[in-house]
């Protein structure tokens, strides 16, 4: 571990090195386990501005962020989103990756090809165009698969997120195993969480990741790959060829192994996803950045904290 990173580590010996950066709370769709049909959104004008967000990512990959990854909401519908990207593409970050809807995505992609951003994990909850109306409210299922190929095509790496709900989506199942190996493209089954517009019908949705596996265990079997310590999915290869994950993050959730920070749309720094608070970065001096990681990251707890009373589209999924 080099000097510099030492600021980045807590007493319980976790490694910050990963920066998920929030562009906006916004989204273009309206998923069931997310939002509400009519969500609000925070003003605009909140937002931290382009220039911002890279000072702050270069103060903070200049002391140990070595991973970086937008979020949202949907990141697609910044329109600086372009000159954020093109700007953090230049800091020497191991992995740049993006978490999107895919809805805007496709004529990104010539674009996004000439950067550092490589990484797409694309959120799809259904492989049926009926079913993934209901569960995102828009219609928008081919535009959605065609930019997942697109990207493919491009050699973009891609993995496909996939919140998982008893009676909405786990009849898929198996389908999403035959995509994966069709299509060789890992597949994670996401836990939902118990947040935001989710608490009312937690227990009604909620399938454990167990018990998705041992659904699947009548027809598949399922072979443990090696995850990195502080992987947040546990990674298998299916006999079928097909790679699935699954992110545990209600039964089983990552927090010894987090190496997480978190980058609000507003510029806030916060040490865990369900943590309100947080520090202000945006006029914060370069040199000061060493005392507010530490005080940050020594409020990072080391379980799972009970109530977050943000919804998960103003933190970042
Ligand atoms: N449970 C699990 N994941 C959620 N996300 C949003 N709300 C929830 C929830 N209740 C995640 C999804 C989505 C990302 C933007 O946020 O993975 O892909
Ligand atoms: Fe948008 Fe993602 Fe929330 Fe769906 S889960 S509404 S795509 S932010």
């Amino acid at each position: 571990m080099s000097v510099l990173s030492q600021h980045m580590v807590d007493k319980h010996g976790r490694h910050m090195r990963k920066l998920r950066i929030s562009l906006l709370d916004a989204c273009n769709l309206r998923c069931l386990y997310c939002m509400p049909e009519r969500p609000v959104f925070m003003p605009q004008k909140d937002w931290a501005s382009a220039k911002d967000l890279v000072h702050i990512t270069r103060n903070l990959v200049a002391l140990g962020i070595e991973e970086v990854r937008l979020t949202g909401g949907e990141p697609l519908m910044r329109r600086d989103f372009m000159e954020i990207v093109d700007e953090l593409s230049t800091l020497p970050v191991q992995k740049f990756g993006l978490t999107t809807n895919a809805l805007l995505l496709a004529p990104y992609l010539p674009l996004l090809q000439h950067t550092k951003l490589q990484q797409l994990n694309i959120s799809l909850d259904s492989l049926d165009a009926e079913n993934f109306m209901r569960i995102t409210r828009r219609d928008a299922f081919e535009t959605v698969m065609d930019a997942i190929f697109t990207a493919k095509t491009r050699g973009f790496a891609i993995k496909i997120n996939a919140v998982i709900m008893k009676g909405v989506n786990d009849h898929e199942l198996p389908a999403f195993v035959e995509w994966s190996a069709t299509h060789d493209i890992p597949v994670r089954f996401l836990e939902v969480m118990n947040i935001g517009v989710m608490k009312s019908q937690f227990q009604e949705r909620f399938l454990s990741a167990f018990d998705i596996k041992t659904m699947l265990e009548a027809d598949y079997q399922f072979s443990r790959l090696n995850d990195k310590t502080d992987s947040t999915s546990r990674n298998f290869l299916v006999s079928n060829g097909a790679q699935i994950g699954f992110i545990t993050s209600e039964s089983n959730p990552f927090c010894t192994g987090c190496s997480r920070l978190r980058l609000t749309p507003k510029g806030q720094i916060r040490p865990c996803l369900f943590m309100q608070e947080g520090i202000d970065l945006k006029s914060l001096a370069s040199e000061d950045y060493p005392e507010v990681l530490a005080t940050i990251i020594a409020m990072k707890p080391i379980g799972r904290i009970p109530h977050q009373p943000q919804p998960m589209y103003q933190i970042g999924g």
